[in-house]
């Protein structure tokens, strides 16, 4: 197949991290090191700072920087890169989860000092459940920080995945001396005043006395202790359990220091796995197929209220995407063709004649596509695994305008298909229910359906504590849940049930009543 070689080349995937990690340094390392750009600094980061929490406009500039950070591609030794960024607040996490869906692999970013953080935790949950293969760099090695070997335990155990350190780390703040390679046997040293990074000393094996001329004897025996302490513990590196994701495997360095990023760029394009098949309702496709299928995982808004454009991005599971052929929209039961799919390559838009399985184009959309469509060559079939998370946040939407009753409803429509925040309709009293993940979304929606759609909508506060989907095979005890629930019940906007819980009691006291109800806390079931 011609376009099997170019298939192979790609590498699709996302670095992930609690705020402050370092995940912006260590993508800007990356790019820099992969020669995409040429100074540090050229990527502007697509973090909302926390200070920017009541300064929509602020967020929304920001926002429009992430699109072009979106995704950067580039190529390295003879493999085709694609990292796609993610948000890095935490009121986005969905768009970042949605992200996720998008990707062949991860790379984890630790801060030494703080260890396991919560978003750390809650977006490798969402790999383990996709079984995506990761890689976790401890970062800020230059700083005191934990223990390895504690810290390795705390990755074990509150990530629930193995490891298998890859490099190890000799000191660490002011004594950091470097890191010796355990795969290559070869030693890195660190200077935080050299710009460039001088190359790896290899060696024959750790008890190489030569060692000891370059850290110091003490640094050089506690050294050896620990590898032979890591050698024991924990099995051999095998790629393969690496990619089911069963073990990931580790390095040290400091990204602030371009340290540690060459070590985890060569090792990356080594194992991370190319484009894998992808899943949908209908049957598994391999990447290699001749005809072009993708979804869409993620809608941005353009920042131009003029022009109600979206650049809706797809991520291409099978063939090649031609631009101005013919391809089916699968839900919409209607052929598109796009003049100006773009890639992305590193902080630069272009317009792509082609794209392969494992690429991310940007396809510029007028309001036909949601959040999860298909494209096809004319292939009736659904790509799964978007899910939507159980939202925590919740408001009544209402009408602020009589004048302005249609412009709201399409505003709202549109703002849920791009993934913004989640509709509810209370069965009880049929009033709409925002939901959403952070309490920003609702300062988004507000100010967007004003600007966009010339709408104005009034907030009332309701009180919950999470809405879940519910479903069960025993028909009478969900006709009795459903007696008994009725004030608590609503329907999504793909009209499937939903129990809006009141209290974590509300929630368990369900559970335990309606044993043979199962309550979903992401919308894929
Ligand atoms: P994020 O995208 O994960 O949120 O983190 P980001 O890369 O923005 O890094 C957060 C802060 O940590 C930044 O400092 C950055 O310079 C610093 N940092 C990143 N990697 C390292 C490292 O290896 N060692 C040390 N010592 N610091 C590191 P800041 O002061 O918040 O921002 P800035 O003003 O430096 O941009």
């Amino acid at each position: 197949m011609a376009f099997e070689k170019e298939i192979k080349q790609r590498r699709t995937f996302a670095i992930i991290s609690h705020p402050d990690a370092g995940k912006t340094t260590l993508t800007e390392k990356l790019l820099l090191f992969g020669g995409a750009i040429h100074i540090a600094g050229a990527v502007k980061s697509n973090k909302i700072k926390k200070t920017a929490t009541s300064d929509f406009m602020e967020i929304e500039k920001q926002r429009g920087i992430s699109v072009a950070t979106s995704v950067m591609g580039f190529d390295y030794k003879q493999r085709k890169i694609n990292i796609l960024d993610t948000p890095g607040h935490k009121d986005f996490a969905e768009d970042t989860y949605r992200t996720l869906t998008a990707v062949d692999s991860v790379i984890v970013v630790i801060d030494v000092a703080k260890g396991i953080e919560e978003q750390t935790k809650k977006l490798t949950e969402v790999c383990r459940m996709r079984n995506t293969p990761i890689i976790v760099f401890i970062n800020k090695m230059d700083r005191d920080g934990k223990d390895p070997f504690e810290l390795l335990d705390e990755i074990e155990e509150m990530l629930s995945i193995k490891v298998r350190p890859l490099a190890w780390p000799i000191g660490m703040g002011h004594n950091f001396k470097g890191v010796y390679n355990l795969f290559f046997k070869s030693l890195r040293l660190f200077n935080p005043e050299h710009e460039k990074i001088p190359p790896a000393i290899s060696f024959s094996n750790i008890l190489d006395t030569e060692i000891d001329s370059h850290i110091g004897t003490t640094a050089a025996e506690t050294l050896r202790d620990e590898v032979e302490l890591v050698e024991t513990v924990y099995p051999e590196f095998d790629i393969d359990l690496y990619k089911n994701a069963e073990i990931a495997p580790v390095f040290f360095g400091s990204a602030l220091y371009n340290f540690g990023v060459q070590e985890i760029l060569d090792t990356f394009i080594e194992i991370a796995p190319s484009p894998s098949s992808s899943k949908t309702l209908e049957r598994i496709v391999s990447p290699y197929e001749e005809k072009f299928s993708g979804f869409v995982f993620k809608i941005h808004a353009n920042m131009d209220p003029n022009h109600r454009d979206r650049i809706a991005f797809v991520k291409i599971c099978s063939g090649r995407f031609e631009r101005n052929k013919n391809y089916y929209h699968v839900r919409l039961k209607k052929q598109m063709k796009f003049a100006n799919p773009t890639s992305f390559i590193a902080e630069k838009k272009e317009i792509v004649e082609y794209a392969y399985a494992g690429d991310i184009i940007g396809l510029y959309d007028s309001g036909n596509f949601k959040i999860g469509d298909t494209l096809t060559e004319g292939e009736q079939m659904h790509y799964t695994g978007i899910p939507s998370f159980s939202p925590e946040m919740f408001r009544y939407i209402e009408n602020g305008d009589p004048m302005k009753f249609k412009q709201l409803s399409k505003g709202i429509d549109q703002l849920m298909d791009e993934g913004v925040a989640q509709l509810f309709t209370n069965e009880f009293n049929g009033r709409k229910i925002i939901g959403t993940v952070g309490a920003l979304q609702f300062e988004v929606i507000e100010y967007r359906l004003k600007h966009e759609y010339g709408a104005t909508c009034k907030y009332e506060p309701i009180h919950l504590y999470k809405a879940c989907w519910f479903a069960s095979k025993n028909k009478a005890q969900l006709d009795d849940f459903k007696k008994r629930k009725y004030q608590n019940l609503a329907k999504d906007k793909q009209k499937r049930d939903v129990f809006l819980a009141d209290s974590v009691f509300a929630l368990e006291m369900a559970q335990q009543n309606f044993p043979d109800i199962q309550f979903y806390f992401t919308s894929e079931f």
